[in-house]
């Protein structure tokens, strides 16, 4: 609902203007936006999207990755694959892009009060999975243990370095990172994501899971998340597939019986668990 804008109906894109871009890897880029005139930012749930639609070439679901505190800027960290976002990746301070949204389920911050949280996730997943742990943060008192396992390809991929670096320094919040390829002066753990999960101080019978990264990735995490106890229903999963409206019109995004733009992105493990162990769904 767009109260306050230009326009209420969520098939138009809204004008938003770039304010600053940041190189954030090799392929992976930030952009932070300002509402253009008369348009109003909208507050968004952490786990929530948008479509974002450059002119002329089209439009794509990012998840916003900024702070949902925040009231001024809306923030997207986006991995140059193709077409929109190679032409995403170009855009420069002052140029204008549509938006709509915010859309979808979000990652179940509310549900988690009380229990040890532990956030997973593997590349670019950490982008999603940000406004969690910035919702978390804000709101440490109502949380038991904030456990942060990140794992990368490589020490190149690692995105929001020194935002990691400064989580890290902090008491209440535990923050581990693994790379699958070491080089350099690379110092840390390596080995894939899950080999954190044993060794990671939460306690399982008592925690929510949020988990984005490839598929692949996100069915070990939820068998290693399982094999420590922590139940399939309060293990979350965020699932990507192509997508059109973004609003539950068009069924490109059908997931089994489920449309990830309207049902998800977020959902509980248990939920999606049968499809993400087929390989084409
Ligand atoms: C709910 C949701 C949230 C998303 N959030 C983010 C986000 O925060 N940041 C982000 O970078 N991306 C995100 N994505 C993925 C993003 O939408 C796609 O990468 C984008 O649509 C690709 O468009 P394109 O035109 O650049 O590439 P296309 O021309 O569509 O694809 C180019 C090539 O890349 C492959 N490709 C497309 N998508 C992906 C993908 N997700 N992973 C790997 N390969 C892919 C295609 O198979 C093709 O080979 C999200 C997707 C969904 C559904
Ligand atoms: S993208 Fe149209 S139904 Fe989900």
């Amino acid at each position: 609902m767009n109260t306050g804008n230009l326009t209420l109906d969520p098939m138009i894109p809204l004008p938003y203007v770039v304010t600053r871009t940041a190189q954030e890897t090799r392929d992976t880029f930030t952009l932070e936006l300002k509402p253009g005139n008369g348009v109003q930012l909208l507050h968004f749930n952490p786990g929530q999207f948008n479509m974002l639609y450059l002119f002329g070439t089209g439009e794509v679901p990012i998840s916003i990755s900024g702070n949902p505190a925040s009231s001024d800027l809306l923030i997207h960290t986006t991995r140059e694959v193709g077409a929109v976002t190679q032409t995403m990746r170009k855009l420069k301070r002052g140029d204008s892009l549509g938006i709509r949204g915010p859309y979808g389920r979000p990652w179940p911050v509310e549900e988690a009060v009380g229990d040890d949280v532990v956030i997973i996730a593997g590349g670019i997943g950490l982008a999603p999975l940000r406004p969690a742990l910035y919702h978390l943060l804000s709101h440490r008192e109502k949380y038991g243990k904030v456990v942060l396992l990140y794992g990368t390809r490589s020490p190149d991929d690692i995105l929001y370095r020194r935002e990691l670096e400064k989580w890290r320094s902090r008491l209440d919040l535990e923050v581990s990172v693994t790379v699958d390829r070491a080089f350099g002066n690379w110092q840390g753990n390596v080995g894939v994501v899950t080999t954190l999960i044993p060794r990671a101080p939460f306690e399982a019978t008592n925690t929510t899971a949020m988990v984005c990264g490839p598929e692949i990735m996100m069915r070990y995490v939820a068998m290693e998340l399982q094999k420590r106890g922590v139940s399939t229903d309060k293990i979350y999963v965020s699932m990507e597939r192509n997508m059109k409206c973004g609003v539950g019109f068009c069924g490109h995004c059908q997931y089994g019986p489920r449309f990830i733009c309207k049902d998800g992105p977020v959902f509980r493990y248990s939920e999606v668990k049968e499809l993400l162990s087929k390989r084409e769904i």
